[in-house]
């Protein structure tokens, strides 16, 4: 047997419902606010991360997927959907064909980490991102829309955490009062962190070491350096998180380990998750469009992991694996070309019927009837051919009766109808 690669996971029956759940509810409430459905290559050019996530991220100096192709060229399976974004939103100049450019994708994203519960290399991503809108009040309607899906999914024991990182105007002071407040303590950090003083102090508080986590946790505060635009801004969002009612904390540690972010970041927690316990996170990035070689654009947006909505769920979910709505059982050779022709009308009527193509015993196909969960079994012998019917079995009860043949089909989609109100009453 060859066995998956390290990282990935084969999502199974029993589980997809849950993913379609995931899926199905926010592309539906994706929809209710505005978002339009954009798919982006798997693939990209590797200097799209480079330049878009940030030469300086934990991303981009250790976890991507890159090859040279057989072109030579150097191509990256993403990982993570906002760079992409960004670049379709600029080469297809979509801000001209889109009232609100509102986008949001879904698919797998690649990264080289250690794989434990909640992180894979290959993973899933719910993406949204808006393109050209300053003001705050876009970043209350995104960050309400990534409360709205957590809340929409059942996902209970969640916190958000909201921070401000400021822009280009004001970053410089607070990286200067990093660096002064770290003095000759930053020996004493881990090598990782070493190297970011050097790179992009703001990155420490990424770090997980815990070792570090003291020095780390008496470093100065973003909000703290926050120039008066940057701090109207915040203000601003944090009033709009009062009026939709969301609670919130900030947290001053809350930089995110992507380097295009601008003023607003944030992240939903669930606290049942264990260490991976971030469902999502996102925030507002004003310099990447033009960095990406687009107009001068803003853009905020956020991604949610499908893995980690998943686990959240509740174990109780308002879906079902598909049931079959009868199954179709077979003796002799006659009978078995009638229930081909049932089993079609069935089908055509947008039902769900299946059947023992190895057409075994009574006995046998009733146990496969019973494994499936079909409500009802149409039994088709010589006798009932003869007579033009099929015996109907109500399992549930061990009770049949005989059913004129034309008749069938729409017995079952009554029991159907019968079913399914039932189920919403
Ligand atoms: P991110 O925080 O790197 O942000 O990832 C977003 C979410 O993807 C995480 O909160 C987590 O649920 C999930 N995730 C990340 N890595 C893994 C992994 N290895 N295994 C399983 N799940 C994972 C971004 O990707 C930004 N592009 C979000 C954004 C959009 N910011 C602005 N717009």
């Amino acid at each position: 047997m060859i066995p998956a690669v390290r990282g990935t996971r084969d999502i199974l029956p029993g589980e997809t419902e849950r993913w379609a759940f995931v899926e199905g509810t926010a592309r539906r409430l994706f929809e209710q606010y505005g978002y339009f459905e954009i798919r982006t290559p798997i693939i990209e050019r590797e200097e799209l991360f480079a330049k878009g996530t940030g030469e300086t991220t934990d991303i981009v100096q250790k976890e991507m997927y890159s090859f040279i192709d057989k072109g030579g060229e150097r191509i990256t399976l993403r990982p993570e959907a906002t760079p992409s974004l960004v670049r379709a939103f600029v080469e297809h100049a979509l801000e001209q064909s889109m009232a609100v450019p509102k986008l949001y994708t879904l698919g797998p994203m690649f990264r080289y980490e250690r794989p434990q519960k909640g992180r894979y290399r290959q993973f899933h991503q719910l993406d949204v991102e808006v393109f050209g809108v300053k003001d705050p009040s876009v970043d209350g309607e995104v960050i309400d829309l990534a409360w709205a899906l957590v809340r929409a999914l059942g996902i209970e024991h969640v916190e958000l955490a909201i921070n401000s990182v400021g822009c280009p105007e004001c970053r410089p002071a607070f990286t200067r009062a990093l660096v002064e407040a770290l003095g000759r303590d930053v020996e004493k950090l881990c090598g990782d962190c070493r190297r970011r003083a050097e790179t992009n102090p703001l990155r420490i508080f990424d770090c997980k070491v815990p070792a570090d986590q003291p020095i780390i946790d008496r470093l100065p505060h973003t909000v703290d350096y926050l120039c008066d635009a940057c701090r109207v801004h915040f203000d601003a969002v944090r009033a709009d998180l009062d009026v939709y009612g969301i609670p919130y904390h900030v947290s001053h540690r809350l930089v995110r380990g992507l380097d295009y972010y601008t003023r607003t970041t944030f992240e939903v927690l669930a606290g049942h998750l264990g260490a991976q316990n971030a469902v999502l996170g996102g925030g507002r990035y004003d310099g990447l469009v033009r960095q990406l070689g687009g107009p001068d654009r803003v853009g905020i947006g956020f991604a949610a992991g499908i893995e980690r909505l998943v686990l959240a769920l509740p174990a109780e979910l308002p879906v079902a694996p598909p049931v079959p709505d009868a199954f179709v059982a077979a003796l002799g050779d006659q009978a078995r070309r009638e229930a081909l022709a049932l089993l079609r009308d069935l089908r055509r009527a947008g039902l769900n019927a299946q059947f023992d193509y190895e057409g075994r015993t009574l006995k046998s196909q009733m146990k496969r009837a019973d494994r499936l969960g079909a409500p009802l079994v149409l039994i088709l012998g010589e006798d009932e051919l003869a007579r033009g019917q099929v015996t109907v079995k109500r399992m549930a009860t061990s009770t049949q009766e005989p059913v004129p043949r034309h008749e069938a089909v729409a017995l079952v989609a009554r029991e159907r109808a019968a079913r399914r109100a039932a189920a919403t009453r």
